[in-house]
């Protein structure tokens, strides 16, 4: 566990095609809370429960996509260790662009930090999730950037999924705490592709309240609600207006790093469950789909 190292996923910036749909969409559907604007145009996000200044950030752009992921790690002395600067940006073997920073700027929350009260209904607006969680992204050399992610940043693997008729690991889970999951992979021949953001949602009663909300806003749903065999978590996925995907998650394995990762292979991804528990099929939008 990495808790002294990388801590947590920090923000996600997307690319979407129509700047100020994407703000109403965000804003009203997900109900997420615009914190600032700055002078690339780029608009910043954070759920109201939330403490940092933004974890979701969108910039208008021909192509939908991800630009890049950020991490926060333990401190500045976390940077120095790993001979970088105050707030580095790398690219990984599957050509997606990661960063990691030490500090930003915290807005804190309305529920406050003293004596909180659990909920506040004139907060609630929209899906509403507690917090940015995890992304999972398509690329080459997932096991390539296995060995970075692990071996020089501190995650662990938590699942994988083995390429039919082989041993070799062509998706793959991992965290840098004991979530199911901070940041996932799947073997790609294009590099950089997106597949999608996740919200955290508190309970499975509010990843069905997203449905209904999904419905109200005729919001695009790729699967669920169902639950994941993978990371056990119960999901929706759906499209953004711009056809990112984004995920409603909620629940799911807390593994201990000791554990070591649970094994799939390509057909436990499909009629095993992996993938739906549910219909137990692996979805073709699955594989095809991406930003
Ligand atoms: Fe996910």
């Amino acid at each position: 566990m990495a808790l002294t190292g990388v801590t947590r996923p920090g923000h996600i910036q997307l690319r979407v095609l129509d700047l100020e749909e994407s703000v109403e969409f965000y804003t009203n559907v997900l109900g997420l809370v615009e914190t600032g604007r700055d002078t690339q145009g780029r608009v910043y996000f954070k759920t109201f429960e939330e403490r940092d200044h933004h974890s979701f950030i969108i910039r208008e752009a021909p192509e939908a996509g991800m630009d890049f992921i950020g991490f926060k790690v333990l401190n500045e002395a976390t940077l120095d260790l790993l001979e970088t600067g105050e707030r580095v940006r790398f690219t990984l073997p599957t050509g997606h662009e990661m960063e990691l920073f030490a500090t930003k700027t915290i807005l804190g929350n309305p529920l406050g930090d003293f004596n909180p009260k659990p909920y506040n209904p004139g907060l609630d607006h929209g899906i509403s999730p507690v917090r940015f969680d995890h992304a999972l992204l398509y690329g080459p050399n997932v096991n390539d950037a296995l060995a970075l992610l692990t071996d020089v940043l501190g995650f662990h693997l938590t699942e994988y999924v083995t390429l039919p008729e082989t041993d070799i690991k062509g998706a793959l889970w991992l965290a840098c705490s004991n979530k199911a999951h901070d940041l996932a992979f799947v073997e790609h021949p294009e590099p950089g592709r997106f597949h999608h953001v996740a919200f955290l949602m508190e309970s499975w009663e509010r990843v069905l309240r997203a449905a209904d909300i999904m419905s109200t806003y005729d919001v695009t749903v790729d699967i669920g609600p169902t639950r994941h065999g993978i990371t056990r978590g119960g999901t929706i996925y759906a499209w953004d207006p711009s056809g990112n995907r984004f995920e409603t998650f909620q629940g799911g394995l807390a593994p201990y790093p000791d554990w070591g990762p649970i094994r799939w292979d390509w057909s436990g991804l499909g009629e095993g469950g992996g993938l739906d528990v549910a219909k137990r099929v692996l979805h073709e939008t699955f594989l095809t789909v991406l930003t």
